[in-house]
């Protein structure tokens, strides 16, 4: 496991944005896999001044989101597909066609599973797989006691991340109680991962996750399996780690 502790939220972001533009770079039809969530936003800014200076061109690249809320509609504003259109796509030579992310507005939830898998062996899997954490170790949405053998399902949210995501609903009874979620065996199907995580919020989940063992209470714990992954990480999310080594 590789470890890259930059200083702060900028340069952590900017690190990301660039480990990104050189893999667009060296192969222009790369596959990414994105995440949401407030982690990345940094990283995806860095993405499109990088393609404002020219220096990422986004023409041939295929993008495969984690996670994507039951029940909402993709113009929903919470939407994860809302998400990356404003905070991404928009702003990105990238064709919408090219970018894909689990339909969450349908009743045929074990279809819609299986359909995204299937992107996943078809398009992807991705050359790089971006990913945030949850306090609890969860990556994508798949929370603590998730098989490390799962593929694309619903799970039910738990409350602490419900809490931890009301912040961008009106209130807590707007928070879906589903999601649809790459599982942890379609994440670890990735070339190359790059685990981001800011704040202190997430030290005691980065001390977790570099010291633990594999622990399907600590879904994050399974990326310990895969032979090229990255922690890239602020000082704050890496302090507990630095107190005890
Ligand atoms: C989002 C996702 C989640 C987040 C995690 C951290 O697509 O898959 O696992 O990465 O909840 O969220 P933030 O970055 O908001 O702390």
């Amino acid at each position: 496991m590789n470890v890259i502790v930059a200083r702060n939220y900028e340069e952590m972001s900017q690190t990301a944005s660039r480990m990104i533009e050189e893999q667009i770079t060296k192969k222009p039809d790369t596959v990414l896999g994105l995440a949401t969530g407030g982690t990345p936003l940094g990283t995806y800014k860095e993405l499109i001044k990088g393609y404002k200076e020219d220096r990422a061109d986004f023409r041939h690249i295929r993008t495969i989101n984690l996670d994507e809320y039951v029940g909402l509609a993709p113009e929903h504003p919470q939407s994860y597909r809302y998400f990356m259109n404003h905070h991404l796509f928009q702003f990105i030579n990238i064709d919408l066609e090219h970018t894909h992310i689990p339909f969450g507005k349908t009743e045929e939830l074990e279809q819609e599973c299986k359909r995204y898998e299937n992107v996943i062996d078809r398009i992807g899997p991705p050359d790089l797989q971006l990913l945030g954490i949850g306090e609890n170790g969860h990556i994508g949405f798949n929370e603590p006691g998730t098989s490390f053998d799962s593929e694309t399902h619903i799970v039910h949210l738990t409350e602490s991340t419900r809490e931890a995501n009301a912040r961008f609903f009106e209130s807590m009874e707007y928070v879906p109680t589903k999601a649809i979620t790459m599982g942890i065996r379609s994440i670890l199907k990735s070339r190359k991962i790059v685990l981001l995580a800011s704040g202190e919020r997430k030290a005691e989940a980065i001390l977790r996750l570099i010291q633990g063992e594999l622990d399907e209470q600590f879904p994050a714990s399974s990326l310990k399996s895969h032979d090229d992954i990255t922690l890239l990480v602020d000082e704050d999310a890496y302090k507990k780690v630095q107190r005890k080594g």
